[in-house]
């Protein structure tokens, strides 16, 4: 099977997928406007990647493994788009470094647009030719749930951009900002014991969350709701940063090296209050939202000196699947924040579960080489497009990783 779908996907309408296609892919495009086409071709780092790029490769992404394998006659939009635009897929071949990405100038903005519609023109033929094919349902499910993947670093990307200029931009004052809460941190216990995790089978997931399988826990509790500002300034005040015996070593290491004292997007005006760079712009440090930018090693230090620790991928997603997280009102103590504020760390390292296969081919990368020297992070955040994630989804990044939408939330025995 293509990753990512479950075996039997129902064969919807062709109209159905169409909207969906569109939505999705309208929804990208959506995502530039409130940006020049020059902010859209500028990379802040190795790490992050221009709008433009963004909006390349996921149509690349529809022309490598849908046009390419499905369509008669098939004929590349353009044929350097193969190398420019393909990730990190050696299965497909060579590739543009990715460290460069900000270089090219060419395709422009407008090139990049035609080469959406033109894929879209030709994944709407093949939908109107094949509405049947379960093959195709897959592809196309696989393709826009990567599109909105890249929806979320589109924002990520930007809002790293735009905090490298002195006039420190708003993207938008429309997007969200993560999660407000002035309660008191408070605990919800869990009985642990024999659970079940992993994708349940409705609906799509990614091969990561599969298979489904047993895992033992001890009893846990995990925070009502996120770290707040407030609460990491203390920390910050106390001396976390300063303090070795909070830290990891590698996590040591990148404080000493980069010298770092704070979250990535905070910074002190010029009567020294604190600051906080957001998609809105530059804001007074709002001390009831919930903490980001913070990496795994940060996340880690904050909860040592809290007396709790991080949870576990299991413990967030037994927990996500209970009553605790369920309906308003079905159990007196409720777990709030879990998705659409900020991704939250967990202890996890990124590995295959017991039994993962990845799918064969080059889409057999999609995810199961990254599982390697990588932390599971769960929830979603205010980047992530409505209807993405769910309690058995995995994103993944490095450690030392802090310009996601990240935060915190704290478990202990
Ligand atoms: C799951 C966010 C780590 O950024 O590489 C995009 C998402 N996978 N294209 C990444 C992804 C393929 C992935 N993360
Ligand atoms: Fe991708």
């Amino acid at each position: 099977m293509p990753h990512g779908t479950t075996p039997d996907m129902k064969p919807a309408s062709e109209l159905t997928w169409r909207s969906r296609y569109d939505g999705v892919r309208g929804r990208s495009l959506a995502l530039a406007d409130p940006l020049s086409d020059e902010d859209c071709g500028a990379q802040s780092m190795a790490d992050a990647s221009p709008v433009k790029w963004h909006l390349a490769h996921t149509t690349w992404f529809f022309e490598t493994f849908i046009l390419e394998r499905m369509e008669a006659r098939f004929q590349p939009f353009q044929p350097a788009f193969r190398i420019l635009f393909n990730s990190y897929y050696n299965g497909i071949g060579e590739r543009y470094p990715r460290a460069k990405r900000g270089l090219l100038t060419r395709p422009s903005m407008d090139d990049v647009r035609a080469y959406r519609a033109n894929v879209d023109a030709r994944i709407g033929r093949l939908l109107a030719d094949q509405a049947g094919n379960r093959q195709l349902a897959s592809l196309i499910e696989l393709g826009l749930q990567h599109e909105q993947q890249h929806q979320e670093l589109i924002l990520t990307d930007v809002l790293h951009l735009l905090a490298q200029n002195a006039l420190f931009p708003a993207y938008s004052d429309d997007t969200p900002l993560p999660a407000h809460s002035v309660a008191a941190q408070a605990w919800v216990a869990f009985a642990g014991g024999l659970a079940e995790i992993g994708h349940d089978g409705e609906g799509f997931c990614f091969d990561n969350e599969l298979p489904r399988h047993r895992h033992y826990l001890a009893p846990f509790a995990l925070a009502e709701r996120l770290v707040t500002n407030g609460e990491y300034l203390s920390f910050i005040e106390a001396g976390g940063y300063r303090d070795p015996a909070l830290w990891l070593s590698e996590g040591w290491d990148q404080v000493n090296l980069l010298g770092l004292t704070q979250p990535l997007y905070w910074q002190r005006d010029d009567t020294g209050n604190w600051c906080e760079f957001t998609l809105h712009g530059v804001q007074g440090l709002d001390r009831a939202r919930a903490v980001t930018g913070v990496s795994l090693f940060e996340a880690d230090a904050f909860a040592r000196w809290s007396g709790a620790r991080l949870p576990t991928e299991a413990e967030w997603e037994v927990a996500a699947c209970s009553d605790a997280c369920g309906e308003e009102g079905s159990q007196e103590r409720r777990l709030r924040q879990m998705f659409g504020h900020c991704w939250q760390w967990t202890s996890s390292s990124y590995a295959p579960y017991p039994g993962y296969a990845s799918a064969p081919g080059a889409l057999g990368e999609y995810n199961s080489k990254f599982m390697l020297n990588q932390y599971v992070l769960r929830g979603s955040s205010i980047a992530t497009p409505p209807g993405h994630a769910r309690a058995s989804y995995r994103n993944f990044f490095p450690a030392g990783a802090r310009w996601q939408f990240t935060g915190i939330r704290l478990a202990r025995q």
